[in-house]
């Protein structure tokens, strides 16, 4: 049988996500990016075109490493000004039926107890649609907007995210019964306080005495995103993830990872595709693949490699301002995202990348690879993909927002359905997003580290 290919939309609530410069184009809709019809427009587009997930990243400072300052981020409009995405999501959720929200919160700077809220009411609110792509972040301008003076250093951003997430999974699985709900006027109860019990966490980072402050949501736990790509990152990732996403500009670059992770997922007693794993893909596609390479042209013509080079140093924390453009980069170690000079330096397969070279790769479509033709040639074109790097389905990019995604769902959704690639949209039953993207159940599978906090029927038998 066909392996299905699973889609992710990959966007921010910022004028330039990943393409810097493409804001300019007639057709970019993102001078709207402020208002609620543009999300809730998206989401329809998305369902229609049988994505699974709107994945909104999201960081909690301004890219400040280009030149010292944020002069060039605020000109281009890179990640910046930057709307919160948990807003946005309940009125998505309103105006579709099945599609996922993966939102993107940082375990560095929000506190674990309020946050668990806000993600139980998204679950709530959502119907279970809802993922957190769980992040340590990686910008000093956040560190200093947060009342730190520096980042945590980035290993130990991890060891403090594996407590976060142990408090987490307390509060999501092992704080609320099932029926600690009653709403019963005839008891008088509300809520049952026998079936609800404080989670006496106590660690080296985290205090959390009390009981969560809200009932989970039809998933519990939300469904884990995330992204390391460091060997730390990856031990995390290995640990919690049920999706992982990586950016890669080759197919074998990707594979590396893809391979990897699947292993240490087995060793650690998941099943090896236990963890759906996505790589980014911005696609941009027109009725014919000469219309498309024109469209391409265009898009060039338009790129704003400072913007790129801003974008670049928010990233990896490297400052490229005054670098001369036929330097051949090399790799440092920083605090901030190692992978992304990684994959430009040690991961480039001896490839040799200028500053240039750089910008104007990074200018459309991030790191990932872009892939334009027709439909035909761009379904054929991830099919190749997904064979030869081993990912379970796509990220999939906007160079010009939302214009090509819209143009994705219209002219590429349909293509993916006659090769029996993707569902009808009629065809997809409303469920929860772990179950349509893991095909288990609503909650944390068995084998999952965040399952053994949930209490046992025999524990919750025996409350007295
Ligand atoms: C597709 C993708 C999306 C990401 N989204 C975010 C994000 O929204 N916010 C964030 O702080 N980091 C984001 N990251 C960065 C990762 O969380 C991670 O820090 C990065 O891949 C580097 O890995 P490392 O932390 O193991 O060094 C993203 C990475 C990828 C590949």
């Amino acid at each position: 049988m066909t392996r299905p290919m699973l889609l992710n939309a990959f966007d921010m609530l910022v004028p330039v996500h990943q393409s810097p410069g493409l804001w300019r184009h007639p057709e970019s809709g993102v001078a709207g990016f402020d208002r609620l019809d543009y999300w809730v427009e998206l989401a329809e587009t998305l369902e229609e075109g049988g994505f699974a997930s709107l994945f909104l990243a999201d960081i909690p400072g301004i890219y400040d490493v280009y030149g010292g300052d944020g002069a060039a981020t605020a000109r281009g409009g890179v990640q910046y000004p930057l709307l919160d995405p948990l807003v946005v999501v309940p009125a998505m959720a309103r105006a579709t039926r099945t599609l996922g929200f993966g939102v993107t919160a940082s375990v560095t700077y929000e506190q674990p107890y309020l946050l668990a809220r806000t993600l139980s009411t998204l679950d709530h609110f959502t119907e279970g649609r809802v993922a957190w792509n769980i992040v340590t972040s990686y910008q000093d301008s956040a560190a200093r907007n947060l009342g730190m003076s520096g980042q945590i250093p980035h290993d130990e951003r991890y060891d403090r995210a594996d407590e976060y997430m142990e408090v987490m999974y307390k509060l999501f699985e092992g704080s609320f019964d099932d029926d600690a709900v009653r709403a019963d006027p005839e008891a008088n109860v509300f809520v049952d306080p026998e079936r609800v019990r404080p989670i006496g966490h106590e660690g080296r980072w985290f205090s959390v005495p009390g009981a969560a402050l809200t009932h989970p949501g039809p998933q519990r736990t939300p469904l884990l995103f995330q992204a390391g790509a460091s060997k730390r990152g990856q031990q995390f990732a290995t640990d919690h993830a049920e999706a992982i996403f990586f950016s890669g500009g080759t197919p074998e670059l990707v594979r590396g990872w893809v391979d990897g992770v699947r292993d240490s997922v087995e060793a650690a007693g998941r099943p090896r595709d236990a963890v759906k794993i996505f790589s980014l893909a911005t696609v941009i596609v027109a009725e014919t693949d000469e219309e498309a390479q024109r469209r391409l042209e265009e898009y060039r013509a338009l790129v704003d490699t400072e913007s790129a080079l801003a974008l670049f140093g928010g990233w990896t924390g490297v400052d490229l301002s005054g670098a001369d453009p036929d330097s051949t980069l090399e790799y440092v170690a920083t605090d901030a995202n190692q992978s992304a000079l990684a994959s430009f330096t040690t991961l480039a397969g001896g490839r040799k990348w200028t500053v240039r070279d750089l910008a104007e790769f990074v200018a459309i479509g991030g790191r990932g690879p872009v892939i334009v033709g027709s439909p035909q040639t761009v379904a054929d074109e991830l099919e190749r993909w997904q064979e030869e790097a081993g990912v379970d389905g796509f990220n999939v990019s906007a160079a010009v927002r939302p214009a090509d995604l819209e143009r994705f769902s219209r002219l590429v959704s349909p293509e993916l359905r006659r090769r029996g690639l993707l569902p009808e949209a009629d065809a997809v039953p409303a469920a929860t997003l772990r179950e349509r993207l893991t095909g288990s159940g609503p909650h944390l599978p068995a084998e999952h580290r965040g399952a053994s906090y949930r209490r046992t029927s025999a524990v919750a038998a025996g409350r007295g």
